[in-house]
């Protein structure tokens, strides 16, 4: 017997790192086993092309002095919740500069991509559901209102349908199921998918959510087209533009921006500041409703300490530096079509470079590992996608351009390729 009086060995009760351990080897033996390395400051010297460090900006002195000056003035921590600690002037500045820049109405800063994803969707699945006549406590977040709820009760929020790329970005899935509504998950980029889910719901309200850029793809997703079919059809488009704040559009506006529709009232956006500008947080961008809507309910703003001051500090410089520098975004994306264009000639397969990434899928997640392994020997560092981050079949291998990138940069990635292509096994 146990100390608190379980029997470890009725079935059933085998102990917990036993079974931890075995699902460990099955992982390892499908070739899913990951592990978290070492690394130098330098990235070993090798040339990094694995990171999202998109317009190379992550040791720029301008962002480390921004984040230093930040700290010094406003402390190590934002201290707690920004509705409990109070907002600092640095957070408001950020909002209104990031509205500015992208052409929102109005900004909010979490101190995630992933949070302000989970809030955004969340959120507002349960204001249009509130919306349409559901009750307030909706909005409680006791732990006993969940509890009253049986499991056979329909989702929470039943009035709103939220309609999601397959090839969305974890932080959206996740972001999904916990909006308690129904989710129909159209395929990649199709947009005939998503007017027909619209057309035939029953659900009172809709949100479509896509990734402006895929991340593992690269590839744009159909935005004017998207909002034309959502408008259509009374419903929100979200579009997360991880990818595509500071690389696509004028001087790296996003992909909505560049789509001409940065005013428009139904579309809400969300973005990271950890790729382009290079540091930590996320922002929602959108109507002054949908921000209300989000001080007001979104669980992952209420309940979470806010941006620390390092981070919107070098956010700050971050943003500062693509107003000043606007031929950066331009410059990553041509190096990224320079990269794509020699996984194509040497016969691997390219995805389209809209933005600054270039993925080559490889199949089996044995062949993208050692195809990483290929690239490191030859002095590159390149990320690998294994399931579950693409589907069974898709692992690849992912390459970000960056605008400092060399000639001499791009030769040493054709010949880390042309040894992976060599390894390929023949048709
Ligand atoms: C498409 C997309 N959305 C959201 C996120 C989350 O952003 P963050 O890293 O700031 O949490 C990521 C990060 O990998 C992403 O790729």
């Amino acid at each position: 017997m146990t100390r608190e009086g379980g029997d470890p060995n009725r079935p059933g009760r085998r102990d917990a790192l036993a079974r931890l351990r075995e699902a460990e080897a099955s992982r390892r033996s499908a070739g899913l086993h990951r592990s978290l390395h070492p690394r130098s400051p330098r990235h070993d010297g090798l040339l990094d092309l694995a990171s999202n460090d998109y317009l190379g900006l992550s040791r720029d002195a301008r962002l480390i002095e921004g984040a230093v000056n930040a700290a010094r003035h406003w402390g190590a921590g934002a201290t707690g919740s920004r509705l409990v600690s109070g907002t600092t002037a640095l957070h408001a500045a950020l909002e209104t500069a990031l509205a500015d820049f992208t052409g929102a109405p109005a900004a909010l800063v979490f101190s995630s991509g992933y949070l302000a994803n989970l809030a955004a969707v969340t959120a507002l699945a349960a204001a249009l559901s509130a919306g349409s006549g559901a009750r307030a406590d909706r909005y409680s977040s006791s732990q006993l209102s969940a509890s009253k709820r049986s499991s056979t009760e329909p989702p929470a929020n039943a009035s709103v349908l939220i309609v999601s790329d397959a090839a969305n970005h974890a932080s959206l899935i996740d972001a999904c199921r916990l909006a308690k509504a129904r989710v129909a998950v159209t395929p990649h980029r199709d947009v005939a998918a998503v007017q027909e889910a619209l057309a035939r719901r029953s659900e009172q309200s809709a949100i479509v959510v896509t990734d402006a850029v895929f991340s593992v793809s690269g590839a744009l997703a159909p935005i004017a087209e998207l909002h034309g079919v959502a408008r259509g059809h009374g419903a929100l488009l979200l579009v997360d533009e991880a990818h595509a704040f500071g690389v696509v559009g004028r001087g790296g506006r996003g992909a909505v921006y560049a789509a001409g529709l940065a005013a428009e009232p139904d579309i809400v956006r969300t973005i990271t500041l950890s790729k382009a500008i290079a540091g930590q947080g996320g922002a929602v961008l959108g109507a002054p409703e949908v921000i209300q809507t989000l001080v007001d309910t979104a669980r992952s703003f209420i309940f979470d300490t806010g941006l620390a001051p390092a981070s919107v500090g070098a956010a700050l410089a971050g943003l500062d530096v693509l107003i000043t520098s606007p031929e950066l975004a331009c410059m990553a994306r041509e190096r990224a079509r320079q990269i794509a264009s020699i996984v194509s000639g040497l016969g691997l397969r390219s995805s389209r470079p809209d933005a600054a990434i270039v993925s080559t899928t490889l199949g089996t997640p044995e062949a993208a590992v050692t195809a990483r392994s290929t690239c490191a020997a030859h002095g590159i560092r390149v990320a690998c996608f294994r399931p579950p981050s693409v589907p069974s079949g898709g692992s690849c291998l992912r390459l970000a351009a960056r605008p400092n990138l060399t000639d001499a940069d791009l030769e040493a990635v054709g010949r880390g390729l042309a040894a992976v292509h060599a390894q390929r096994p023949r048709a």
